[in-house]
């Protein structure tokens, strides 16, 4: 790269770096720390963000450190560069997890453009969905992105369904009554007034996150309520429950990135997502849901079209980028001076 490229790409690192800001994350504790050094970034998870209690296994903070890769790689790609990912096969406790540089293209790729323009109008949405079913055509395109992040995406109906149902059902009455579970729902909902993280009262249902047989994720007291029309407990959405082969953090983070792909890919089609762990966080519901899909489930994705009278869901707030991004790019690299 020339010295005379170097302001170019630092503004474009820095724009990709705002956009990686807006990936999901569960109970949105933005669990990244991201480190500029001359030529590359360094992504890891930041310890403290974790939800004991709720992610044990530490998952979700890898998953949501692979969505924000992924949103810096399409930030990256529709500016211009190629990004070159290296993903840490150990990660924590070291708790790096990737590396990125990039190299200029000779093109911005399409899929990049659509899924870049995406990123703000991607939002979780747990409200109920329009009694229309989604195009084949369209799930095999969700199915081809995750695909180039090694994933598989299983589209559940029938029998299945049933079963995944009931499996989500039994972890949210499972999960309550886990010691500091419910502290920590109340901690990540009740944040201090302006607060640039957790998951605000607008973006938490008012009535309970129950859909006929569905139930959801439970947030206690929110300000969010259904769109007009219908019936109000009618779930019609597709769920998708997206695995991968292996369960190491190379693999997870992956899976994030292959998540991200996915949802900005259904936003770019005008689609509606809530992503879920809750049934994968409890050991017993997370190995009846594996023994519908095989491979290793990170996610399931609950899809379908907003109700056309339905308000936009509110935009969920996002820490800045000083709070987490250490700017060393100035400084000589060690790498180097070995
Ligand atoms: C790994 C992961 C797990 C999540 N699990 C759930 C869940 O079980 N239930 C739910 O309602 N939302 C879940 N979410 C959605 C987050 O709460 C949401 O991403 C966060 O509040 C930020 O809001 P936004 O997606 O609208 O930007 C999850 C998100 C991620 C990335």
């Amino acid at each position: 790269m020339t010295t005379s490229r170097q302001p170019v790409v630092r503004d474009a690192v820095l724009a990709a770096l705002e956009g990686a800001l807006r990936a999901p994350s569960e109970h949105n504790t933005q669990p990244w720390r991201w480190t500029l050094l001359p030529d590359r970034l360094e992504l890891a998870v930041d310890p403290h963000r974790r939800l004991p209690f709720t992610d044990e296994r530490g998952e979700g903070v890898l998953l949501a450190c692979g969505a924000a890769l992924h949103h810096l790689r399409v930030g990256l790609a529709a500016r211009g560069w190629t990004p070159v990912v290296r993903l840490d096969r150990e990660g924590p406790p070291q708790r790096r997890v990737a590396e990125v540089a990039w190299e200029p293209a000779d093109a911005v790729p399409d899929d990049a453009r659509r899924q870049a323009a995406a990123i703000d109008r991607r939002r979780t949405d747990r409200r109920r969905f329009a009694a229309e079913t989604i195009d084949p055509g369209v799930l095999d395109e969700l199915a081809l992105v995750a695909r180039t992040f090694g994933a598989a995406l299983h589209v559940v109906g029938g029998h299945a369904r049933r079963a995944l149902v009931d499996a989500m059902r039994d972890a949210a009455l499972l999960q309550l009554d886990r010691p500091g579970y419910t502290a920590e729902l109340q901690r990540w909902t009740h944040r201090y007034a302006g607060g640039a993280d957790g998951i605000p009262h607008s973006a938490r249902l008012a009535e309970p996150h129950l859909y006929d047989d569905l139930v959801l994720r439970w947030f206690p007291g929110g300000g969010l309520h259904q769109p007009p029309g219908g019936a109000d407990h009618a779930d019609v959405s597709t769920l998708i429950v997206l695995t991968v082969d292996g369960d190491d953090t190379a693999s997870v983070v992956r899976a994030g990135e292959a998540m991200s792909a996915v949802l900005l890919e259904a936003t770019a089609h005008g689609l509606a997502a809530t992503p879920i762990t809750q049934v994968l966080e409890v050991d017993e519901t997370r190995d009846r849901v594996q023994a519908l899909t095989g491979g290793h489930p990170v996610v399931v994705l609950r899809v379908g079209r907003p109700v056309p009278e339905a308000p936009e869901p509110p935009r969920t707030p996002r820490r800045d980028l000083v709070s987490v991004l250490v700017d060393r790019s100035a400084e000589p690299d060690e790498q180097d001076a070995r």
